[in-house]
C-alpha cells in the first residue's frame, strides 16, 4: 500500500531515487526525517505539507492529511523510512 501510494502521490516530485525534483530541499535520500524511524516530522509534513520561501527558492508540498486515511499515511511513512 504505501509503494503504491508513493508511485501516486510522492515520486513525481520526490522521484524514486528520493533526490527530488524542485529542488535540493525537497531530497528525501539522507535526510533525517526519513532516518527517524518514529517518523515523527515525517507525519507533520505529511499532515500539514510545506511551503518553502528562500531567497529565490519557492518550493511547494501539499498536505496529505485531509487526502488519506490514518492507515495509509503510516503505509506511505513506512515506505519511505
Ligand atoms: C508538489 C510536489 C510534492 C509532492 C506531490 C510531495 N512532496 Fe514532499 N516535499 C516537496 C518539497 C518541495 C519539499 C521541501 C519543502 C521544504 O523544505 O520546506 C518536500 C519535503 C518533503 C519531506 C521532508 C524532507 C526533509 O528534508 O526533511 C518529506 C519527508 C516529504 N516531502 C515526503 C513526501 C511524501 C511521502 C509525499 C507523498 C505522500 C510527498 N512528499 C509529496 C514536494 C512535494
Amino acid at each position: 500500500m504505501g509503494r503504491r501510494i508513493f508511485e501516486g502521490a510522492c515520486a513525481s516530485c520526490h522521484q524514486w531515487n528520493g533526490n527530488g525534483q524542485q529542488t535540493s530541499y525537497a531530497a528525501l535520500a539522507g535526510s533525517q526525517t526519513v532516518n527517524d524511524p518514529t517518523g515523527t516530522n515525517l507525519i507533520q509534513i505529511l499532515l500539514t505539507g510545506a511551503d518553502l520561501a528562500s531567497g529565490k527558492v519557492r518550493a511547494y508540498m501539499p498536505p496529505f492529511g485531509k487526502a488519506y486515511s490514518a492507515e495509509e499515511l503510516a503505509a506511505v511513512s513506512n515506505y519511505v523510512i
